[in-house]
């Protein structure tokens, strides 16, 4: 496979690949964010720290490498400040999942439709993909939001089909089939 873009750009958005050089910053918009993340991401713990933003800027340095994850962070150009993180994950053959959060001070601004976006454009384009999808508990409305406005298309809610500190939740499914699905920003 040709050597993958490391960086995404459109407008004022750009998407850079994780390095695990970044650590203080992830770590620094988690914290900034953690009301919110804890409510909807089941990896965002309360006490979520340097050593579990190390660790998952690490797995996703070498899924990239071993083809099997593809993580950013999302910045303003010439911003060093991250203000969120979007990645495509759980790659099964032609398929895969994409997930995005924003810093919760930077909500608002079209960022993670933005992201999506382009990270979505990528996995068609150069991953090769022919379905991305995801997912988001039934009651978060952003998130909901951000799927519509790239264009992704509802498929269904599926009961009970992930687990939330310790509850099982019912979840809202959206698929991309083709980067023509994706809406012009
Ligand atoms: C959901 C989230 C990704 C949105 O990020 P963002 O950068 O603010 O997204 P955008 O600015 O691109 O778009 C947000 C849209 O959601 C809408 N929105 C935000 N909160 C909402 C709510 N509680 N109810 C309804 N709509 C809401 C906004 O109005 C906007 O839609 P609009 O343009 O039609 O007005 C961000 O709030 C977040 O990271 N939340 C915590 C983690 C999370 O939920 N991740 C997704 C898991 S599937």
């Amino acid at each position: 496979m040709p050597k993958l873009p490391t960086t995404l750009t459109h407008a004022s958005v750009e998407l850079q690949a994780v390095d695990p050089c970044e650590t203080p910053e992830v770590l620094r918009a988690v914290r900034a964010s953690i009301t919110e993340l804890h409510r909807w991401q089941p990896w965002a713990c309360l006490d979520y720290g340097r050593d579990d933003a190390m660790a998952w800027a690490c797995h996703s340095w070498l899924g990239w490498q071993a083809g099997t994850t593809y993580n950013f962070v999302v910045r303003r150009r010439g911003d060093p400040g991250v203000l969120g993180t979007v990645g495509i994950n759980q790659i099964a053959g032609k398929q895969a999942n994409l997930g995005y959060w924003t810093r919760t001070d930077a909500a608002g601004q079209g960022l993670a439709t933005q992201a999506a976006r382009l990270c979505a454009t990528f996995g068609f384009e150069h991953v090769g993909l022919r379905r991305i999808h995801l997912h988001h508990h039934v009651d978060n409305h952003g998130s909901r939001r951000v799927a519509e406005k790239v264009g992704f298309v509802r498929e269904g809610l599926h009961r009970q089909v992930a687990m939330l500190r310790g509850e099982a939740i019912d979840a809202v499914f959206y698929s991309l089939v083709s980067p023509d699905e994706i809406t012009a920003p």
